[in-house]
């Protein structure tokens, strides 16, 4: 059983519940001027899944845990795969989005690149290693064993992202902190 399936259970009260974790923002942020097909990475139990799905034709939500996906909910144009979106070998996406993905993954750059369409753009939330108590959950061993942290979770230095992105090619690329949260969001478009 993988990390993810031994958390399916307690996810959405941890994470979710009371607490929407800022879903309206993240979702709008996401969103952003995008239509047409979207793919979305780790889609986990579906809580950006069933706010993002209603704004497009199809939506192809990946996530590697089935435990997780069992509890996301059936939508109309939704299709839930179980796999790895480090192998996933699609195309045809006008958006490429994912809430905490990037920081359990390798370098995804290409893989963006090549499943979006011309134009399409990629839009992420993810972990910002200046914030204090995320480089101590993300960066320092211990406290991440301690914590029960995957293993494989790791913090972006947000400006290095950006460039990152940039040097393969994506344009207006750019980022923005969520609150004074460790979150932030990046997105940029494929060329058209
Ligand atoms: C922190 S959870 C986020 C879930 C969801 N996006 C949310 O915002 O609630 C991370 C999710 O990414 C999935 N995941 C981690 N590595 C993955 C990979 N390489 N490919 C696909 N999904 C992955 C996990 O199974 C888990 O559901």
């Amino acid at each position: 059983m993988n990390y993810w399936d031994r958390k399916s259970a307690e996810y959405n009260d941890k994470f979710y519940s009371g607490n929407r974790g800022g879903l309206d923002l993240k979702t709008k942020l996401l969103l952003g001027d995008s239509k047409g097909d979207v793919m979305e990475w780790g889609c986990g139990t579906g809580e950006i899944t069933r706010r993002i799905a209603p704004y497009f034709r199809t939506m192809l939500a990946l996530d590697s845990s089935r435990e997780m996906i069992n509890l996301a909910p059936p939508l109309d144009n939704v299709e839930y795969e179980i796999g790895d979106c480090q192998e996933s070998d699609f195309g045809g996406f006008d958006l490429i989005c994912g809430n905490y993905i990037l920081m359990y993954c390798g370098d995804l750059r290409e893989k963006i690149y090549n499943q979006l369409n011309p134009g399409g753009r990629f839009a992420f939330i993810e972990i910002n290693s200046f914030h204090p108590l995320a480089f101590c959950k993300t960066k320092i061993g211990w406290i991440k064993r301690r914590l029960d942290i995957s293993e494989s979770a790791h913090s972006f230095d947000p400006f290095r992202l950006a460039r990152e992105y940039r040097s393969v090619g994506f344009k207006n690329v750019r980022w923005r902190c969520i609150g004074v949260s460790s979150s932030f969001f990046i997105e940029g478009y494929r060329q058209p």
